[in-house]
């Protein structure tokens, strides 16, 4: 019987889920995510807070469960996040010194990536770095410190870890084309390719509300594309789960060519860190929902 990922393999594409490490003893949580999925985003175990509480000292243990379980099950990974103003330790947000802070930064960058180097398909190397309705970037301990300039630190310092893994940019509120945030996202990715800043790919996060993506959708991912990156959904939820908003948002993506894939943000409902809006493709039972049949039916059609 189809499944997300062997529906997605023939175009060449993965379909994930994020995963949480302490539901994989659950069973039926891991039957649906070696069935259905052949792409993992660890949900919250590779954030600054769960994998350098304090300075200089690492804890890989939950993120490596997950990396374990993906290995043991033929599933990619997907590296999320290096560089966040959320989930940020407060050793980490209190640093006002800016040698300290590019220190700091460099060195969670290359360890964490150093510890998985080889296993990332791609990382978040940065995570909602703009501020929302602004073409600007959002205020946060590294804008402060570091200035605008910590994203391409941050890039270039990924690129030397790990040249084997793809380097994203990721946000939400980036998917529709004439959002001032969406330009100016655009205008940053359009400057890295003029000047050889490593960035191999954007991710767009796609928390919808229940009409699903907006028209531009599709406008945005290939604008995007032509620039010369891959773009992929990366935490794609929508309220309600309506199958026409998530066969939309499948259309979307194979209708460009470089979305190299689609990564729903959780498994069931219960499962979802927005567990009362009901947007996922499984139910609290495990149960694929009418959206699942959407999106094996949209995937088929790519
Ligand atoms: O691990 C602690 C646990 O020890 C403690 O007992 C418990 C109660 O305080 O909290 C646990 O941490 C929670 C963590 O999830 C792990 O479950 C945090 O409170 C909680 O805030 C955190 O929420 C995560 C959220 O990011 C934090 O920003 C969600 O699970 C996760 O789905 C969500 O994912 C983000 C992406 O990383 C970035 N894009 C937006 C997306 C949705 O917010």
């Amino acid at each position: 019987a189809a499944t997300l990922g062997t529906q997605a393999v023939p175009s060449g594409r993965y379909f994930g889920t994020a995963v949480a490490a302490g539901r994989l003893g659950d069973s039926a949580y891991s039957t649906i995510l070696d069935r259905e999925f052949n792409m993992i985003t660890p949900e919250n175990e590779m954030k600054w807070d769960a994998t350098e509480p304090s300075r200089g000292s690492f804890n890989f243990g939950p993120a490596d469960q997950i990396v374990s379980h993906a290995t043991s099950h033929g599933q990619q990974l997907r590296g999320h996040t290096l560089v966040w103003h959320s989930q940020l330790p407060t050793w980490v947000s209190g640093i006002t010194d800016a040698a300290t802070l590019r220190s700091v930064m460099n060195n969670h960058i290359t360890t964490t990536m150093a510890h998985f180097k080889g296993k990332i398909h791609s990382w978040d190397v940065v995570n909602e770095a703009f501020a929302d309705g602004s073409t600007q970037l959002r205020s946060s301990v590294f804008q402060k410190v570091l200035g605008e300039g910590f994203i391409e630190e941050a890039f270039r310092t990924a690129r030397a870890a790990d040249p084997a893994a793809k380097l994203c940019y990721n946000d939400y509120n980036i998917e529709n084309w004439t959002d001032a945030k969406t330009q100016g996202l655009y205008a940053m990715v359009r400057d890295f390719k003029s000047r050889g800043v490593p960035i191999d790919c954007v991710g767009f996060q796609s928390h919808f509300g229940t009409s699903g993506p907006p028209a531009s959708f599709g406008t945005t991912l290939s604008n995007f594309a032509a620039l010369g990156v891959d773009v992929q959904i990366t935490e794609l939820d929508i309220a309600t789960a309506p199958p026409t908003a998530y066969a939309n948002t499948v259309k979307a993506c194979l209708n460009v060519s470089r979305c190299t894939g689609i990564t729903v943000w959780g498994i069931r409902d219960s499962d979802s860190w927005r567990s009362a809006d009901n947007p996922l493709l499984f139910d609290s039972g495990g149960n694929p929902k009418p959206a699942y049949d959407a999106v094996i039916s949209a995937l088929g059609s790519g």
